[in-house]
């Protein structure tokens, strides 16, 4: 499985042109990327990068990938991220590294966003995999209820549950907010869904990525499978 986060990793890199500025994902995959842009920049490739979280500015900090942020300039080129789960219109679920709000912003700001998966993450449906929702934890009681509102108007139900680190305390995110897990199951009307969680007030952000992935690279046994946004950006 690492092998293959590598080699999508690897394919991606091959859209990395000299002088560009980059949005450097979060997770395991997007690790491998990071680690095989060093390696180029080692031998002499000029990038600039913006980290998608406190993690991914250490890896590349370690890998000698020069930094910077979204106040000192003023687009990124290419974003390169991984996804917990890739539909057939690359939307997409991510944050099950709670990284999705930086994450979401960077993408945002990007020309391009390339995902970078296994062909495990690739789905027929989103929903499988459990939605994170970033919220503030004042009033959590009346944002889950919102929340809850929310799925029913969808269409959509499951048990949430606040989000744990590995040592039992709640998980914080590295904007100091905390995470909801929703199990739905099977995400009929991800747009729909996305602009329903937006409007909520606790919530900070989601992990439906909606028209933002202008590409998905997805390596499996038989190979590697490009797969390209027909819409444009934002649709
Ligand atoms: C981080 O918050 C996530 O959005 C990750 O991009 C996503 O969970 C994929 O991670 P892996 O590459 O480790 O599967």
């Amino acid at each position: 499985m690492d092998q293959l986060k590598r080699q999508a990793a690897a394919r991606a890199l091959e859209e990395v042109r000299d002088g560009m500025q980059l949005g450097l994902g979060t997770g395991s995959t997007a690790k491998h990327f990071v680690e095989l842009l060093g390696e180029r920049v080692a031998a002499g490739l000029k990038v600039i990068g913006v980290p998608t979280s406190e993690a991914t500015r250490a890896d590349a900090e370690r890998c000698g990938v020069k930094l910077t942020t979204l106040d000192e300039i003023d687009h990124l080129d290419i974003t390169v991220d991984g996804a917990d789960e890739i539909d057939p219109e690359l939307n997409l679920i991510k944050g099950g590294g709670g990284a999705l709000l930086r994450e979401k912003i960077v993408a945002a700001a990007s020309d391009r966003m390339i995902v970078i998966a296994d062909d495990s993450k690739w789905v027929p449906t989103l929903g499988k995999f459990p939605l994170p929702v970033e919220v503030i934890p004042f009033g959590l009681g009346a944002t889950r209820r919102a929340i809850e509102k929310a799925f029913a108007d969808c269409g959509v139900s499951g048990q949430m549950a606040v989000r744990k680190a590995k040592d039992g305390h709640v998980f914080v995110t590295d904007g100091g907010h905390w995470i909801v897990d929703a199990q739905l199951g099977r995400i009929a009307d991800p747009a729909s869904l996305a602009k329903a969680l937006s409007a909520i007030p606790g919530v900070v952000e989601h992990g439906l990525f909606i028209g933002l992935a202008s590409s998905a690279v997805l390596a499996g046994g038989e190979g590697i499978r490009v797969i390209e946004r027909r819409k444009p950006k934002g649709d």
